[in-house]
């Protein structure tokens, strides 16, 4: 499903920042080679997670779902010179082609990748990160939202993708478990005045909660 008109989105797209060769290089790719490439963030999302991240300077970022390393690579565009972004996916087949790019990018050194089951990972965390971008299952959006709360610093951004699921959150009732929870992630977001939130309705719906 389009939010956005798709010739306004050209037109975005086409007055908006270029996406860079090696990502374009690494989309490519992940087309050809990759199981499901509509994971992947691509230009215009990607070209949002590289200018906030270099609007808030992180030192560190948390990604959960590493998937090829687009995003992981966006994001690492903005860290300090001492910054360091730790990807976590549970999928280890693709971990030669994250390195492959990880290489490539130039931030090899500022990247950790750890693999294995999210949620188990983020509880051994002990860094507070300025940036946790939320790219994994859908089923334990609200289980990520609880273990990440008190692992953002004061200011920092939670990341949300997919979270128009399609628009399959505009329907009063549905049998979808993914639906249902985004619903709710959703909702929970809104009314947690810890955090002020906005969703963004490109590509999958993408929300931007600041923790105040
Ligand atoms: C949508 S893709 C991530 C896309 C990537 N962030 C990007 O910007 O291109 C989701 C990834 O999450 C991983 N994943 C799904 N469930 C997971 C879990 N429970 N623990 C760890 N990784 C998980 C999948 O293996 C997949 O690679």
């Amino acid at each position: 499903m389009d939010f956005i008109d798709r010739k306004i989105m050209e037109y975005v797209i086409n007055n908006s920042e270029d996406e860079p060769e090696l990502l374009k290089e690494l989309a490519k790719e992940t087309y050809q080679k990759i199981l499901q490439p509509r994971m992947l963030s691509g230009h215009p999302q990607g070209r949002i997670l590289s200018i906030l991240s270099k609007l808030i300077r992180p030192k560190r970022i948390l990604e959960i779902g590493t998937y090829t390393g687009y995003g992981t690579i966006c994001l690492a565009e903005g860290l300090t010179d001492d910054g360091k972004i730790i990807t976590i996916d549970k999928n280890e087949e693709i971990i030669d082609f994250q390195n492959k790019y990880f290489e490539k990018s130039g931030y090899r050194e500022k990247i950790i990748q750890l693999n294995g089951e999210a949620l188990d990972i983020i509880e051994t965390l002990s860094d507070k990160f300025d940036i946790v971008f939320l790219d994994a299952d859908k089923e334990n959006y609200i289980e990520y939202y609880k273990s990440i709360s008190n692992k953002l610093v004061k200011g920092g951004i939670l990341i949300s993708d997919n979270v128009l699921w399609s628009g399959k959150v505009l329907e009063e009732t549905s049998n979808d478990l993914e639906t249902n929870i985004l619903k709710r992630f959703n909702r929970l977001l809104k009314n947690d005045k810890k955090f002020e939130t906005i969703i963004i309705p490109i590509r999958d719906g993408v929300s931007i909660s600041r923790l105040i």
